[in-house]
């Protein structure tokens, strides 16, 4: 087998491409043929990296193994831009391309699951004459903001609209956010397991995301390992994220469990950051323990997250906003310098910043279908996981999304891959939410009754066990 090396060099911002070692004789063709047993798409894997060097395996069928090394001196390292399609994206294409149907039970796009939305009363209030004329506001447009506070109102939360900034995602309200509070190289704490993206956003900004547990316990549900958390904190720790309810878990943070993480905020000088985006669909919404905002209840600074995205099922609106909260002192510094910094972005579109108060009419009429699809499909998973002695249904509070545990020798990707294989049925697994050990499936409860009754007896069918 002929081993060969190709160097790409990039020199004063110059790509080099240089092959060195021996190219001669291949047949036209050859040598763009899979490696045997090996899934299209797979034909570069990542080896190591070392700073700015990266290597990878590739093969060829012409001339065995290449080594390609990689010097990337023009990008930055805060993304893995070279990840390669794992397994199951790759399947998933194949069968895309094949022109199979798959039931997708990963679909969380509310667009897409046949909710009835007043189209109408979308369209006109994105469409308001005020809109053609630009007036700056780095805060947001101060109508919007205080029909954002009638929102905290209704919830039993009293914010003053000076305390809200919008955004154009809650996505973006976190990179502004871990802008505001920490400098390159300092830790945010994420929940796990959580919402991938965490990370990522925070890696986007060259800080650390040093994950603290959430563990779980048939009577009492999710709860986060306080203890765990406070060893975490470190020298460079700037903030404590936690979302609530927590995606994919569906767990509330509970109002002991906040007195204690805004005490553990105010010894350490840390901010408190809460995502609330799934905070309205609470499975029951009467039961004590599962606030529907954290606000005014913590004393550190902190910092409520959400948006439009789920609050009116309308991702596509982009609108996302922060709501601060905290002692006065902090609060006041807090808000000038977060207003300068989203100065320097301008604010969030006209249109959309005019449309907050009619969109936020219609959040009744959406909330209702969503609440109903969760609770039906819900009800159709504990109906069928019910009869199995090795799967069980783990408890949702809250959210958009149902946990499968299965008792198997089954890792979670040979599983999922299994699945869409044989059953064409898409689910997401555990690890994909950073869940500590292999045996957990998440599904979106969000997709049309039929279809998820499908997708649920096509996995049971695959992995469930009938109890004797
Ligand atoms: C917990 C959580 N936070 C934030 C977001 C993103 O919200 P946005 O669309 O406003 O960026 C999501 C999206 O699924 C989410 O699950």
């Amino acid at each position: 087998m002929l081993l060969f090396l190709t160097v790409y060099a990039k020199i004063f911002g110059t790509l080099i491409s240089q092959k060195l070692g021996l190219i001669s004789g291949c047949p036209e063709g050859l040598n763009t043929k899979q490696a045997p047993g090996r899934l299209p798409g797979l034909t570069a894997t990542k080896w190591l990296s070392y700073g700015r060097i990266t290597i990878y395996s590739q093969w060829d069928e012409c001339f065995g193994y290449n080594l390609l090394f990689e010097i990337t001196a023009m990008f930055s390292n805060r993304f893995d831009w070279q990840a390669q399609p794992n397994a199951l994206s790759t399947l998933l294409a194949q069968k895309k391309a094949a022109g199979q149907s798959v039931i997708d039970l990963t679909q969380s796009n509310p667009t897409r699951v046949g909710l009835a939305y007043d189209h109408e009363a979308i369209l006109a209030a994105l469409s308001q004459a005020a809109a053609l004329v630009y007036e700056p506001d780095a805060r947001g447009w101060p109508g919007a903001r205080r029909a954002i506070a009638e929102y905290y109102q209704e919830k039993g939360c009293a914010i003053d609209p000076e305390k809200l900034f919008l955004t154009a995602s809650t996505s973006e309200a976190y990179g502004l956010l871990f802008k505001l509070l920490a400098d390159g190289g300092d830790e945010v704490l994420i929940p796990s397991p959580g919402y991938p993206l965490l990370a990522y956003l925070a890696r986007f900004e060259g800080l650390q995301a040093v994950a603290y547990p959430l563990r779980y316990d048939p009577e009492q549900g999710w709860q986060i390992d306080l203890d765990l958390l406070e060893a975490l904190i470190a020298p460079k720790t700037r903030a404590i994220l936690v979302v609530s309810p927590n995606n994919p878990t569906g767990s509330y943070v509970k109002p002991k469990e906040l007195s204690i993480l805004d005490e553990l905020c105010r010894r350490h000088d840390l901010a408190l950051v809460v995502d609330e985006v799934f905070a309205d669909f609470a499975a029951d919404p009467s039961a004590s323990n599962r606030l529907g905002s954290v606000l005014g209840r913590t004393q550190c600074l902190t910092f409520v997250l959400n948006g439009f995205s789920k609050v009116l099922a309308l991702p596509q609106i982009k609108l996302g906003w922060i709501a601060m909260a905290g002692q006065a002192r902090l609060t006041l510094e807090a808000g000038h310098r977060l207003e300068s910094l989203l100065d320097f972005y301008l604010p969030v579109s006209a249109p959309v910043q005019y449309a907050v108060a009619p969109l936020l009419g219609l959040r009744p009429a959406i909330q209702s279908q969503i609440i109903q699809r969760l609770q039906d499909n819900e009800q159709i998973l504990r109906a069928q996981v019910a009869g199995l002695s090795n799967s069980r249904l783990l408890r949702r509070e809250g959210g958009w999304y149902a946990i499968i545990e299965v008792a198997d020798h089954l890792g979670d990707e040979e599983r999922v891959i299994q699945l869409l294989a044989q059953a064409n049925t898409l689910v997401h697994p555990g690890f994909f939410y950073d869940f500590h050990r292999d045996g957990f499936l998440v599904l979106s409860l969000l997709p049309e009754p039929s279809t998820f009754q499908t997708g649920v007896l096509n996995i049971l069918q695959a992995f469930g066990k009938q109890s004797a």
